[in-house]
């Protein structure tokens, strides 16, 4: 009945969307989702999604239980399955050589064993784990050492989505990006994998090139996003010197079509699971090749990051006379980005902790981040008495000094700031890490205001 099997291993914030939308659209293909976490696949199997994306709920309960699939199975769905994706975590090396700049691949290593060792017939490996470029090469020679003799292809197919917008991205991507041998039977495999996207995605936005290309755009197409937001940020401070505005610099040098005008928001710092990872992976990758002038050049957007937000955690220190010992400050947001639950690499975790050791107190709130998440992310116990989870933004400001915008939330634009002034010790003060509000309103009510790349008033 199924002209195609998919298996995918890794069912995360990648995985698990990217697996759905393929289900959605190829109702002849059979896809099975493969987790070793058994509590996040009976997420998927139930009506709490372990990831929030707008829209995906829809799309998971039409195709779950006709031609998607969520287990733990990983051996019987290796076995079934003509197309294996391999979409696990791949984070930065804690220890020994590379460590804290070079992927961790002792995932993708140990999948490419499980894979060697329960494949019976030839099967497509597909790479969508981001990961440093001739990965495939290590997959393919334990595919090739531990394996029982078939002869596997190895492809690169790198995800482009972003948090918050995955269904969108996924349902109409720039491009989708297939990696493979220069080989007869590699250019078979790009085919195969390319008319799976064919169901809905146009042949001239299917990109196909050799495997080291594909690895490696990846990692360059995140490193030039971040290193545009590090460049923005890094003028956010010198128009606070100069008394220009970053929001219109981004606009009139947005304009030329050369230029454009997307990823120039200046904000507190970016995040997430994948900019700071994949470009400490590019200096890892360029001081292992013999080229530092190279890794030193893309560590600076790094560098930029860290700075943006320790200056914003420094402003409000400095607002406050130098001390903000046993101020209470409202932080609104805490997921890296608006419309999702991830934290990972949140600017919130480095301005929090810093204005925790400054012996602040802390009152929390994320519409959608859970409570213990956060806990967790800041290493401070439920106990302590210096942080607080609130459940509205409305009880974090109450009785605050500050309230700090550090997520984009729509819903932070829509609220009552006249009765939250009223509700806040005086001076009242509003830093908006995100320049999401309307400052002059904000100033009319009464709220002394300090945003990003904005005069100083
Ligand atoms: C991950 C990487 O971070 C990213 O670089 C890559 O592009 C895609 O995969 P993400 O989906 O966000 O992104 O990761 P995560 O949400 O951590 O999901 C990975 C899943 O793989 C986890 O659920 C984990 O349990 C699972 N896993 C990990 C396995 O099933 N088997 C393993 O051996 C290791
Ligand atoms: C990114 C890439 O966009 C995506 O293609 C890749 O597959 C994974 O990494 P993601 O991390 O989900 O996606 O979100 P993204 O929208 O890129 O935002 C990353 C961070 O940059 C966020 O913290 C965001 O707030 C910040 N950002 C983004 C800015 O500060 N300014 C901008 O102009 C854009």
């Amino acid at each position: 009945m199924f002209s195609t099997k998919i298996c995918c291993i890794g069912a995360g914030y990648v995985g698990g969307p990217t697996m759905a939308m393929i289900a959605k659209k190829c109702p002849n293909v059979r896809v099975e989702v493969v987790d070793i976490n058994a509590d996040r696949i009976a997420a998927w199997n139930s009506d709490q999604l372990p990831v929030y994306e707008p829209g995906l709920d829809e799309i998971v309960s039409e195709a779950r239980g006709t031609n998607l699939f969520f287990t733990t199975g990983v051996e019987a769905a290796i076995k079934h399955a003509d197309i294996i994706f391999v979409s696990v975590n791949t984070p930065t090396k804690t220890y020994g050589l590379g460590a804290n700049r070079a992927a961790d691949l002792r995932f993708v290593e140990s999948v490419a064993r499980v894979i060697a060792e329960n494949a019976d017939e030839s099967k497509i490996i597909v790479e969508k784990s981001t990961i440093p470029v001739r990965t495939a090469e290590a997959i393919r020679s334990i595919l090739e050492t531990s394996g029982s003799g078939h002869a596997h292809q190895v492809l690169s197919n790198p995800e482009f989505l972003a948090e918050g917008t995955a269904v969108s991205d996924l349902e109409n991507p720039d491009r989708i990006l297939i990696g493979g041998e220069t080989t007869p039977e590699g250019q078979v495999a790009i085919e195969r994998l390319a008319g799976v996207y064919g169901a809905w995605v146009p042949q001239e936005r299917i990109i196909r090139t050799n495997l080291w290309s594909s690895e490696l755009a990846k990692l360059v197409a995140n490193a030039f996003l971040a290193q545009r937001i590090s460049s923005i940020n890094s003028i956010s401070a010198l128009c606070e010197a100069t008394e220009a505005d970053v929001d219109e610099v981004a606009n009139a040098i947005g304009t030329d079509s050369r230029i454009g005008p997307k990823f120039l928001k200046a904000s507190v710092g970016f995040g997430g699971s994948c900019f700071q990872k994949d470009v400490l992976n590019l200096v890892y990758l360029c001081g292992h090749f013999g080229l530092p002038e190279v890794a030193e050049y893309w560590e600076s957007v790094i560098t930029m990051n860290q700075w943006q937000k320790k200056r914003f955690a420094d402003s409000v220190v400095q607002a406050f006379f130098n001390t903000v010992s046993n101020k209470r400050l409202a932080v609104l947001g805490f997921a890296f980005k608006k419309d999702t639950n991830d934290t990972r690499e949140t600017p919130a975790i480095d301005v929090c902790k810093q204005l925790f050791e400054e012996q602040a107190s802390l009152a929390i709130y994320d519409p959608k981040v859970e409570t213990d998440k956060i806990y967790r992310d800041l290493a401070v116990s439920e106990d302590e008495p210096r942080l607080e989870v609130c459940d509205s933004a409305a009880d974090a400001v109450n009785g605050a000094n500050a309230i700090l915008i550090i997520t984009e939330w729509d819903e932070f634009k829509a609220l009552d700031f006249e009765a939250l002034y009223d509700s806040m010790v005086k001076p009242a003060w509003i830093f908006d890490g995100r320049n999401l509000l309307d400052h002059a309103k904000l100033r009319m009510i009464g709220f002394k205001v300090r945003s990003i790349g904005k005069p100083l008033k």
